[in-house]
């Protein structure tokens, strides 16, 4: 609850469009990204955010229904209302304000389809409307901007505004309540306006009410509006990139989640599985390895992947790193070795999901898979290898999808070139400082083991850099 020197602050979720320019027969707000929808991304930053006290929701007619599911899914307690959208976004804005009630308040008015909003700008807005009544976020533009006007032969440029004055303007818009309902009444008296639309919050106060001041708080290159299919793509890998970059969790919170759990290791023999094991048991869990060598248990042999489950009974974590790397160009390899590079890279980790699915939607727990970074585009001399690897990825997305009603996690850990006995085998002996140390591709599986992702492909590079 807001102390009484401070205003509550609602978060209004504006996601009453149909996003016909990314052109898919659903809202775009409902496509899933990282494990979850664009608005269940969205309504968790609100939620999360301490200077947050309620949250309402503008949802495109026909679907308040999805929301309602989502909000009760994620268990975000602070929406207090699901309302349907209007036609334009203007309408939509105008429809939350009325729904507001008659207690002055602040309004944050975000684009549902901004998902990578930081909480750093949540903090600033509500911050500035301390002193300010209208507050917006913008970046530096990169691009010139020029206005065009039309030409005797199509469009022509009439100016040329000074780069270092533009700038681009994102969400949200925060404003006191009775300044946007005050500026949004007069637009709506405005004949006028029907005729010259705004195309966002702070142009209604900008013609309506000249006279208060709109000030900027920085935006971030991050908070992208998904509007085209590329923005689909490009929030994916920003996904991937803020998950990466995420602050590594401490000691206790390592044993908060492992101590007393049951982790499950296929391919726990050697290499990044022995370290897990070894990793994990050092934060107390209850790790139970299974591998050809150890125990006879091969992945690629569904019903062995099934009894050794069985053996264990309970299990919160699973962790495939079983792999086999063999090289040669296509033509040339020969039938056991396509038939094992298919089997144990790609039916190992189908067998290994399709097994542990009772007992993790048991635990609610976690699966996690590894790709290799030749999964974005197949390379000469291991396109079994390469291909198997981005046969992973798209399971782990389809999975982490599939199995979100059923609170598992699904996520893939995409290793650059690691220090191991397969790689060894394969390439020979390499410069020990050109390879991670399978140590440390242990600790970043763990990471993301114990994280609330979801359908996420995690990198992890010698550098530290992660890159998209
Ligand atoms: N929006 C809204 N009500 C509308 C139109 C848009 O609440 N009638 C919301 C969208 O859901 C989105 C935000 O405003 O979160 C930004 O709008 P935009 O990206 O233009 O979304 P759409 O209108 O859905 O996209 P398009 O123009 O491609 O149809």
């Amino acid at each position: 609850m807001p102390t009484e020197s401070r205003l509550r602050s609602v978060g209004v979720v504006l996601a009453g469009g149909v996003g016909q320019r990314v052109g898919l027969n659903t809202p775009k707000q409902l496509i899933k990204i990282a494990g979850k929808t664009i608005l269940e991304h969205t309504l968790g930053l609100f939620d999360r955010s301490p200077e947050i006290d309620e949250i309402i929701v503008l949802m495109t007619p026909g679907f308040t229904s999805d929301v309602e599911d989502i909000v009760a899914r994620g268990g975000f307690g602070k929406v207090s209302q699901i309302i349907e959208g209007g036609e334009s976004r203007t309408e939509t804005t105008w429809r939350a304000l009325k729904a507001l009630g008659p207690h002055e308040c602040n309004v944050l008015l975000h684009d549902a389809v901004r998902p990578l909003l930081e909480p750093r700008i949540i903090t600033e807005c509500v911050n500035a409307l301390q002193t300010y009544q209208a507050v917006d976020v913008a970046i530096p533009s990169s691009d010139t901007v020029v206005v065009a006007a039309p030409g005797p032969r199509g469009e022509i440029i009439r100016d040329i505004p000074d780069r270092s004055r533009i700038k681009r303007g994102q969400t949200p818009q925060c404003f006191r309540l009775s300044v946007i309902r005050e500026a949004y009444e007069r637009a709506f008296n405005d004949p006028d306006f029907d005729k010259h639309p705004a195309t966002d919050d702070c142009g209604v106060v900008l013609r309506y009410l000249p006279d208060v001041p709109i000030v900027l708080v920085p935006g971030s290159e991050h908070n992208i509006k998904v509007t085209h299919p590329v923005d689909v793509h490009i929030a994916d890998k920003l996904f991937q990139l803020a998950a990466a970059t995420a602050p590594k969790p401490t000691p206790q919170a390592y044993r908060e989640a492992l101590h007393g759990r049951s982790l499950v290791v296929f391919g726990g023999s050697y290499g990044i599985g022995a370290d897990i094991v070894d990793l994990a048991g050092s934060y107390g869990a209850q790790v139970h390895s299974f591998s050809r060598t150890q125990n006879g248990v091969r992945v690629e042999d569904y019903a062995s992947v099934a009894k050794a489950l069985a053996e264990v009974g309970h299990v919160d974590y699973v962790v495939n790193t079983a792999g086999v790397l063999h090289m040669g160009k296509l033509a040339e390899v020969t039938d056991d070795t396509i038939a094992d590079t298919v089997n144990v890279n790609y039916l190992g980790p189908v067998n290994v999901a399709r097994a542990s699915y009772e007992y993790l939607r048991a635990s609610r727990g976690r699966l996690l898979l590894y790709t290799s970074s030749s999964y974005t585009r197949g390379r000469a001399n291991y396109s079994l290898y390469s291909s198997t690897k981005a046969a992973v990825v798209n399971l782990t997305q389809a999975l982490a999808d599939e199995w979100a009603t059923d609170g598992i996690r699904v996520n893939c850990v995409n290793p650059e070139r690691t220090s191991t006995p397969m790689r060894e085998r394969a390439f020979g002996e390499e410069p020990a400082h050109t390879l991670l140390s399978p140590r440390a591709v242990a600790q970043t599986s763990l990471d993301v083991l114990i994280s609330d992702l979801t359908g996420q492909v995690i990198d992890v590079r010698l550098d530290g850099v992660i890159t998209v």
